[in-house]
């Protein structure tokens, strides 16, 4: 079998890149590792920059986006009892959608099947060969015989535990990671938002979020320690923590319930470099991790997305080879921006178990000058909302 393109991984970012494609006439196959029920029924992000809704909208997928989604304006954050917001359209003119990555997930599978895009579930050891030659090959395994599929070029999209940056030979990969000392808890449950914006809470317990994707369902995380387990929290026990890390007017308003999903998320900033090895492009997770503060990870994904779909469209239409070789470059350029932020945000609202009394200080002095400045509001802003691609 032969496809112009092979896309390892049928997350958001192979099957962003693989509508965009499509919609340009390049052929692809995503090969995926999991079912789609699987995949589908990942609760990750919530947060949708501007740029990536219009990537959406340019991938024809942007219709269910527009009519359900939330535009959100501003953010509140807080410490302990004292609270403050960052107006986004005030201090830059964008807002945010909320907008869950399952729904995104979900509409990037319909169309893909309207459309009659190939996609292999179940896939077993991908291999890939020779991607730094003329002629690369991708062989998988399914349902016990192995297929191989020639191709022009390979996306990398097969997330944090992917095997295609493993394919990049480790005398040419370099690798920059913090591991933070804490997870974050989430849990969903069918109760309105305690707010009508996201709260980012800063306290002496540690940080908390109120996150929603609708007017009936709510997202939340504590802060916890790396060795809990999501079943040692009781539903009960989840509510009292948030609760004690939440301004008080915001405590006594939260409706609680059942929750219907507990997980537990490490929290790590990773990059690995380059992101391009000969005709194999890595996009997304693959390539690197933001702690989920700021909301960064899918978002940066999507600008992976952005620049490897401008150069594969200049080099299959147009035979022009810049896009491509300065893939890397490009995208690693902003991919640093979303780490530098979400490791701010990281460091700003959460408590650090070796934190000492002068750091402790520090932090309070910058939440104090972030609530009382224009200029770092607007700083926050202009990163919250994405930087420009
Ligand atoms: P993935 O979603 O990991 O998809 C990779 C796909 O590849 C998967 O389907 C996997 O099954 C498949 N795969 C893996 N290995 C193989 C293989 N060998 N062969 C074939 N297929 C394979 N980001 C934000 O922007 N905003 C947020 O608010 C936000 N909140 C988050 C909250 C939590 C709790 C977590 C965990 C993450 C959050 N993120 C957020 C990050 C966001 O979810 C990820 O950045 C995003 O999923 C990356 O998409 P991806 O397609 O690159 O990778
Ligand atoms: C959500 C997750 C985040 O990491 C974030 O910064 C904002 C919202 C969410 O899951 O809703």
């Amino acid at each position: 079998m032969r496809t112009q393109v092979v896309i390892v991984g049928g997350g958001p970012s192979g099957m962003l890149l693989g509508q965009l494609l499509f919609r340009q006439g390049i052929e692809t196959v995503v090969l995926e590792r999991r079912s789609k029920a699987h995949v589908l029924s990942r609760i990750r992000a919530g947060i949708l920059e501007s740029g990536f809704c219009r990537l959406m909208r340019e991938a024809g997928v942007g219709e269910r986006m527009d009519r359900e989604g939330f535009v959100h304006e501003g953010t509140v954050i807080s410490r302990n009892d004292d609270e403050f917001g960052i107006d986004f359209r005030a201090l830059t003119g964008e807002t945010v959608l909320v907008y869950g990555q399952t729904e995104v997930t979900r509409d990037l599978y319909a169309a893909r099947e309207a459309t009659g895009g190939a996609i292999v579930h179940g896939v077993e050891g991908v291999q890939i060969h020779g991607a730094d030659s003329d002629r690369p090959h991708v062989t998988y395994v399914l349902d016990g015989t192995e297929h191989r599929i020639d191709c022009d070029v390979i996306a990398g999209c097969d997330g944090f535990h992917g095997i295609t940056r493993q394919t990049i030979p480790g005398t040419v990969r370099r690798e920059y990671e913090k591991v933070y000392p804490f997870g974050w808890l989430g849990i969903l449950s069918e109760t309105p938002p305690v707010h009508d914006e996201l709260i980012y809470a800063s306290s002496d317990r540690g940080f908390a979020l109120c996150s929603m994707r609708n007017a009936h369902l709510s997202r939340y995380y504590v802060q916890c320690p790396l060795a809990d387990r999501p079943e040692d929290w009781s539903d009960a026990a989840f509510w009292t923590e948030l609760k004690s890390r939440i301004p008080a007017r915001h405590a006594e308003a939260l409706v609680t319930g059942p929750s219907i999903e507990k997980s537990i998320a490490p929290l790590r900033s990773f990059v690995s470099e380059p992101m391009r090895w000969g005709r194999l492009f890595l996009c997304g997770d693959a390539a690197h991790i933001v702690p989920p503060t700021g909301a960064k990870g899918l978002n940066t994904a999507a600008s992976d997305v952005h620049y490897l779909y401008h150069g594969l469209v200049a080099h299959f239409r147009d035979g022009e080879s810049e896009g491509l070789d300065r893939y890397s470059e490009t995208a690693l350029a902003r991919v640093w921006k979303a780490e530098r932020f979400s490791w701010s945000m990281t460091t700003l609202l959460h408590h650090f178990p070796d934190q000492t009394a002068f750091d402790l200080r520090i932090q309070a002095a910058e939440l104090d000058y972030l609530a009382s400045s224009r200029a770092a509001q607007e700083a926050l802003a202009q990163n919250y909302v994405g930087l420009p691609y």
